[in-house]
């Protein structure tokens, strides 16, 4: 029997077009003004192009990188440390552990940095922008339980203040369209289908300083040789996501509510808010441990995840559940379910069978 994948927020499946623009990678060096080197320049011209029009960006304004981790920490970094030491950087408790390492380091070096608390599903309150607030960090959505965050709301009221915005797009633009407007936006690969590779999207006129020293490859905002197969398949893989979210966004709809409600019949305490990434069914089960789930789920041939990929694998409880006020057994008992691009009708229900089977045999925590 066919496994069934349903963790797509951990990372999706690379896609067929990806692995299509990969198959002919050239091998130069994009710098050097050989033949070799011009074909690797050109890959990455087109690459570059492809993502810029993806994103309605110029082309000028796509930097790519190795990581989603890394285009957060080239947006914060880059951009507080050209800021006046009295601003304040404001981001929510429920963000990536990618955001709240890189502003908790800033806070050690001395910047003002206020982590301010979200709501029972996470939510990021725009409120807590205040006057004296210099740069605002928002996740497009959250990565754990699918929240959506009031994107459009938090960069018009930091503009009004005169603050910047970076988003962090690494949760989502697989599924939802980003708000026009931010000074900063930071992707994810293997999020998208591409299995590598990041971006940050720097809007025109905003400086930022690079966390590398070198070469002024990447406009001078990250120095080194480009990894061109990076770029192409991130290149891919973010234009199929804007081709294709849509259509997509209404299969994935129909297949997580099947999940969710099967969830809540069999115990599960439903996390995160109605407005949700359409793909997401996250639950805490009070009395079960996510990893005995995630591993008798694994066995009948479901990938699961129980929260973010990062801190699965250890007994941590999520910083994201916490925050949102579950008592700790709860936390550490959460199942997170995604379906994909590729996810069918027939897999969900032969998932039904085999999460009731699971779920109801599954032993209850000592
Ligand atoms: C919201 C969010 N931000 C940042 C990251 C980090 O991205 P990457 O895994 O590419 O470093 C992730 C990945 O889990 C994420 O979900």
């Amino acid at each position: 029997m066919t496994r069934i994948f349903l963790d797509d927020a951990g990372g999706a499946p690379i896609l067929a077009e990806v692995t299509a623009a990969l198959r002919d990678l050239p091998e130069g060096n994009p710098s050097s003004p050989h033949a070799e080197g011009r074909a690797a320049r050109a890959a990455l011209d087109r690459a570059r192009d492809l993502t810029a029009q993806a994103l309605g960006a110029g082309r000028t304004e796509i930097t790519f990188t190795a990581s989603g981790t890394e285009a957060v920490n080239l947006a914060l970094f880059g951009s507080h440390r050209r800021m006046p030491a009295t601003g304040t950087i404001l981001t929510w408790a429920a963000e990536h552990q990618a955001v709240l390492g890189a502003v908790r380091r800033l806070q050690a070096e001395g910047h003002r940095v206020q982590i301010a608390p979200v709501d029972d599903a996470a939510r990021a309150d725009p409120d807590a922008i205040s006057p004296g607030t210099a740069l605002v960090s928002i996740g497009l959505a959250n990565n754990e339980v699918g929240t959506l965050q009031p994107v459009r709301e938090v960069i018009d009221r930091a503009h009004e203040r005169g603050a910047l915005v970076h988003v962090d797009a690494c949760a989502g633009p697989r599924w939802i369209p980003i708000p026009d407007g931010a000074d900063l936006v930071s992707f994810s690969g293997h999020k998208l289908g591409s299995g590598r590779g990041g971006a940050l999207y720097v809007k025109d006129g905003v400086r930022i300083y690079p966390l590398l020293y070198g070469g002024p490859q990447e406009w001078g905002r990250r120095a080194g040789h480009e990894d061109v197969g990076s770029a192409l398949a991130f290149a891919s893989a973010i234009s199929v996501c804007a081709r294709e979210r849509e259509a997509r966004a209404s299969v994935a709809r129909t297949q997580a509510a099947v999940l969710r409600s099967l969830l809540a019949e069999l115990g599960g305490e439903l996390t995160g808010a109605v407005e949700r990434l359409p793909n997401f069914a996250s639950c805490a089960f009070a009395d079960r441990k996510g990893e005995d789930m995630l591993l008798a789920l694994d066995i009948a041939g479901i990938a699961a995840s129980s929260g973010s990929a990062c801190a699965s694998g250890s007994l941590d409880p999520s910083h994201v559940l916490l925050s949102m006020g579950l008592s700790l057994d709860a936390a550490l008992g959460s199942l997170r379910l995604t379906t994909g691009y590729a996810t069918t009708d027939e897999e969900i229900a032969r998932a039904r069978d085999i999460l009731s089977s699971v779920l109801t045999r599954s032993p209850a925590r000592a």
